[in-house]
């Protein structure tokens, strides 16, 4: 049998803890079923909410960590005619640190050849999460400015990007003042250093006007930031938890200003939204990438092998994802 390799973990936990490079069995395609090679996988937080265990779905153990990447087609099996040997497609779902696995012809994601390699396994969850952000939640006037911390992130990098092409302007709070130009270089209309008083000068950044869209993934005192700036009858909209910390509400905003706080998960809102949602944020995403007007960045590249290295890189200070090639 031909063996391949699988970064797996057979308990919940820590990922440079229970996280082990093995040789597994390659599968098959049954009938109706294709293999994908995998081209490049990326690093996300929520890898390692469902290695952790804490994630809103999580895998049966023993488990194929990662869940996002691209692969191409390399075997097919009985009745398979809608797709072929060759074709570019998201690599499945259950597992995206390996090198092939199958999946049920009828649930591949085909994905554009003329996206490069390296932004069509970056495309999956963020950019289309961001752009549910912007566009399926609040509607915003063109002009609207929008507020949201991580904005280095690539969920923020996309919000953006993508708030330069629907007319938005932003307000993106990072932790350090060497992302100001890069982050300025990409379209960001204000960048402000969480914890530097950008909270009592908010009227200066936005020139008088009122922010109606604040996007939250990180809690804590950031997210409490956004409430006090937000203008009235502003929405708060929390898509993640970096610090851990409880999402608190200051009461007096809740009441005298109107605010409101909303939760946005892409997995789930997928599910509602069926098959034509998906083709329309995905090619929405794919429009922009094709056209250069969203461009994430790549911090680096690993091999399976090196993915301890790669983990360690992910927590430290970047600008860009981490990409995994088999
Ligand atoms: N709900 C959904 O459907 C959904 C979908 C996609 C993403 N998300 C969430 O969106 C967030 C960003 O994901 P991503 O893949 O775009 O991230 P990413 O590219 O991996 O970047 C991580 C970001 O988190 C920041 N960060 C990490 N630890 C932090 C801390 N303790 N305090 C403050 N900031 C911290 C980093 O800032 P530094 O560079 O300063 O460390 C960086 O901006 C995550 O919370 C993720 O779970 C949610």
């Amino acid at each position: 049998m031909t063996q391949q390799k699988a970064i797996c973990h057979h308990a919940f936990g820590k990922p440079l803890e229970v996280l082990q490079l093995e040789e597994v069995a390659r599968p098959e395609p049954s009938d109706g079923e294709v293999r994908v090679r995998l081209l490049a996988a990326t690093i996300n937080p929520s890898d390692y909410g469902m290695i952790g265990g804490s994630y809103g779905r999580l895998r049966e153990l023993p488990a194929v960590a990662g869940r996002e990447g691209v692969g191409v087609v390399d075997a097919i099996g009985h009745g398979v005619s809608r797709i072929g040997v060759g074709a570019r497609v998201r690599f499945p779902d259950g597992g995206a640190w390996q090198e092939t696995a199958c999946i049920p012809a009828a649930d591949v994601l085909a994905v554009p050849e003329d996206v490069s390699i390296e932004q069509a396994a970056i495309s999956f969850i963020n950019p289309p999460t961001a752009y549910c952000l912007l566009k399926k939640i609040v509607n915003l006037a063109p002009g609207s400015w929008v507020l949201q911390n991580a904005g280095n992130s690539a969920v923020g990098l996309s919000v953006i990007q993508m708030a330069k092409v629907l007319g938005l302007k932003t307000i993106s709070q990072v932790r350090r003042e060497a992302l100001i130009e890069p982050l300025q270089a990409l379209g960001a209309d204000r960048v402000v250093i969480e914890g530097s008083g950008w909270v009592e000068q908010v009227n200066q950044l936005t020139e008088g006007e009122s922010i109606r869209l604040a996007l939250n993934s990180i809690g804590g005192e950031s997210a409490m930031h956004q409430i006090k700036v937000l203008g009235e009858s502003g929405t708060q909209v929390t898509f993640g938890g970096m610090v851990g910390d409880l999402v608190r509400f200051p009461t007096r905003y809740l009441i005298f200003n109107n605010v409101r706080m909303v939760g946005f998960w892409w997995d789930q809102w997928c599910q509602r939204a069926g098959k034509d949602g998906l083709d329309e944020v995905m090619s929405a995403v794919y429009t922009m990438m094709r056209e250069g007007t969203l461009k994430l960045p790549v911090e680096a590249t690993y091999s399976f092998a090196e993915y301890e290295r790669a983990l360690k890189h992910d927590k430290s200070p970047r600008l860009g994802k981490i990409l995994l090639k088999p």
